[in-house]
């Protein structure tokens, strides 16, 4: 269960001036009554999701599995990708020894040196395709799959190619649709009331998590328990909610959240919630500037900015209770670095005296707040609690905030300047 505490940040007495506010706002997102109301299918989908549909994803990973794939390329942007990437990493590690298929992302860049090279990476394995798209259109992810879908047409033929190619994207509507209708390729569906950002507990993220090995049932399991928590229209018993009303009182003065993780894998879950926070709240000059760093890694580089530098941010930690494994620091008999006061001593204990000794530096010194979040182990239930917490926490500052959590006007603003200079007809 997560574990909140805001003692470093915020007052009690300051929290329990919105409880009314909440109130109101947390009865209108459960009713479907407030702004952006038709968005908010993600909610409930850990509970509303089909068992044929998880049957039918788990069924696909194991046949893709005993056709002996290798390699999973997700193409797709920003919560077409950015959640998946979380889950994944947050619970297999950076250098996973037990994915089963292996997952690229590609799509998520216009650069052609690093299209280039997961072109001749994919080449030499045997792979499928994963075109994740909730529009259908985004330019991106369209342009990657051109390029991968001509290369295992090359490798396997057009016909077989047909077998390894699956499309995400919206049930009604779209050219990705139309492809995938046309080429007979098999689709898993991202409901129409859930945007791209909200979308990493449906077939989006479920999908390629089920090839790399992960049990998606354990993930909505996560979810649902969360969900009878975090649902509650009440500050005192919701601390997602209470999260997200300690932001907005801290965003009075500070315009910027640094979201820090003590755990390297965390750094995926790290970039999906910058896109969460900043894509729902950055509107009408409102919101919070989300961003991120790994500690201690950052310390010996951000950290002096914060201790000393402006002051523009608050900070939110999340730190984990049970690592996945804990290994001691090495006995040296000749003790030439002098590290032998810490034989034999926990790693994750170090890393947790890190946390504090940081926390005061920062608080008492700097006098920087401090929100920390405690999860308790970076497995599937975790991944699905913390999801749902940051998703309606998220959404609750948004409210707070005046802004519709669900639409994200400026983005089209570089898109269409986009379609203008590269000539795209009407
Ligand atoms: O949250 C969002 O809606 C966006 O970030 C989208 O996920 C992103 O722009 C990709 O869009 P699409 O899935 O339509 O290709």
């Amino acid at each position: 269960m997560i574990k909140l505490n805001l003692k470093n940040a915020v007052t009690n007495s300051a929290i329990n001036k919105f409880k009314k506010n909440v109130e109101i706002i947390g009865n209108r997102i459960e009713n479907l009554e407030s702004e952006g109301f038709e968005w908010l299918g993600w909610k409930d989908f850990p509970e509303n999701i089909h068992p044929r549909e998880i049957g039918d994803i788990n069924q696909t990973a194991k046949r893709l599995l005993k056709q002996n794939v290798e390699l999973l390329v997700v193409i797709g942007i920003g919560g077409s990708f950015a959640g998946t990437k979380a889950g994944i990493e947050m619970i297999q590690g950076e250098y996973p020894n037990k994915q089963k298929i292996e997952i690229m992302y590609v799509g998520e860049s216009i650069s052609s040196s690093n299209i280039h090279q997961k072109i001749v990476y994919a080449e030499e394995k045997n792979f499928a395709i994963n075109v994740i798209s909730k529009s259908g259109t985004t330019t991106e992810p369209a342009i990657a799959f051109r390029l991968f879908k001509k290369l295992l047409e090359d490798k396997i033929g057009i016909y077989n190619s047909t077998k390894f190619i699956f499309i995400t994207t919206d049930p009604t509507k779209g050219s990705l649709l139309k492809i995938a209708q046309e080429n007979k390729y098999k689709t898993f569906t991202i409901p129409s009331n859930i945007g791209g950002r909200f979308s990493v507990l449906t077939a989006v993220g479920l999908f390629p998590m089920a090839c790399a090995g992960l049990n998606i049932e354990k993930i909505l399991e996560g979810a649902k328990k969360a969900n009878e928590i975090y649902k509650l229209a009440n500050i005192d018993k919701n601390q997602a909610y209470r999260y997200a009303v300690a932001r907005i009182i801290l965003n009075k003065t500070l315009n910027v959240e640094l979201m820090v993780q003590y755990e390297p894998q965390m750094k995926a879950f790290n970039e999906w919630w910058k896109q969460l926070s900043a894509e729902s709240e950055g509107k009408n000059q409102r919101g919070i500037f989300p961003t991120s760093a790994i500690f201690s890694t950052d310390l010996h580089s951000l950290g002096q900015f914060i201790q000393e530098g402006k002051k523009i941010l608050f900070e939110t930690i999340m730190t984990v209770k049970e690592p996945d494994v804990d290994i001691n620091v090495l006995k040296n008999e000749k003790n030439l670095d002098n590290l032998n006061y810490l034989s034999n001593k926990s790693i994750h204990e170090i890393n947790k005296i890190a946390f504090n000794a940081t926390t005061d530096a920062h608080v008492k010194v700097a006098k920087i707040p401090n929100i920390h979040i405690e999860f308790d182990k970076m497995n599937e239930e975790s991944f699905g609690e913390i999801v749902m917490f940051f998703e309606r926490a998220v959404t609750m500052s948004a409210y707070l905030l005046k802004v519709n959590p669900f639409n994200q006007p400026g983005v089209e603003i570089y898109k269409q300047n986009m379609f203008k200079a590269l000539g795209k007809p009407e």
